[in-house]
């Protein structure tokens, strides 16, 4: 298994990550993982880690970025589990995070304690923030061109 960045010039692994996001039940009818992929390719401080296998094979995917204080990871997932592929996949992310952050965070769903146990054993723990959010639009369009006029 090799970690690396997703090739941004590669379409076909465009489609396998969102693929691998969707079977590993992280995306919703209100999230377009695809624009999140391409955003994250876009900017300055964000990026997508991909594990791979011998022959090319998609094992796993993670997004990341940093906002100047705090790192942060989305869409881990590995392809089949218990092989080591998502421990892999954040010391990667941790690795690349750690020259801008000291601190790398996430966000779990409530009813995700597969996932929260996972954390746990990497030596993750919850905040004792809570994380507060408003929708301030909802046009995916928006949001693209805000990206490119940076
Ligand atoms: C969460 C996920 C990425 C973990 O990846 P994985 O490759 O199966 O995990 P690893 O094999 O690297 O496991 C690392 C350690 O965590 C432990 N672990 C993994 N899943 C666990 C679970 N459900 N409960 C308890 N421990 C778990 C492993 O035993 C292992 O411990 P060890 O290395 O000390 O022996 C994977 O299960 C997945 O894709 N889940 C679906 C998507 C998801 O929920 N992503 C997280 C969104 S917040």
């Amino acid at each position: 298994m090799r970690i690396r960045d997703l090739r941004a010039d590669d379409p076909a692994e465009h489609d396998a990550a969102v693929a691998l996001w969707h079977a590993a039940g992280l995306t919703r009818p209100w999230n377009d993982p695809r624009a999140d992929l391409e955003q994250a390719l876009a900017g300055p401080s964000s990026s997508v880690l991909v594990a791979v296998d011998d022959g090319g094979g998609l094992l796993g995917a993670v997004m990341l970025g940093h906002d100047g204080h705090r790192g942060w990871m989305y869409y881990l997932a590995a392809a089949s589990r218990g092989r080591g592929i998502g421990r892999a996949l954040v010391a990667a992310a941790e690795e690349r995070l750690a020259p801008h952050v000291s601190t790398v965070q996430l966000m779990v769903r409530a009813d995700n304690g597969a996932a929260a146990a996972f954390y746990d054993r990497l030596g993750y723990a919850p905040s004792d923030a809570t994380v507060w959010q408003r929708v301030i639009h909802d046009d995916p369009a928006r949001s693209a061109s805000a990206t490119l006029l940076g």
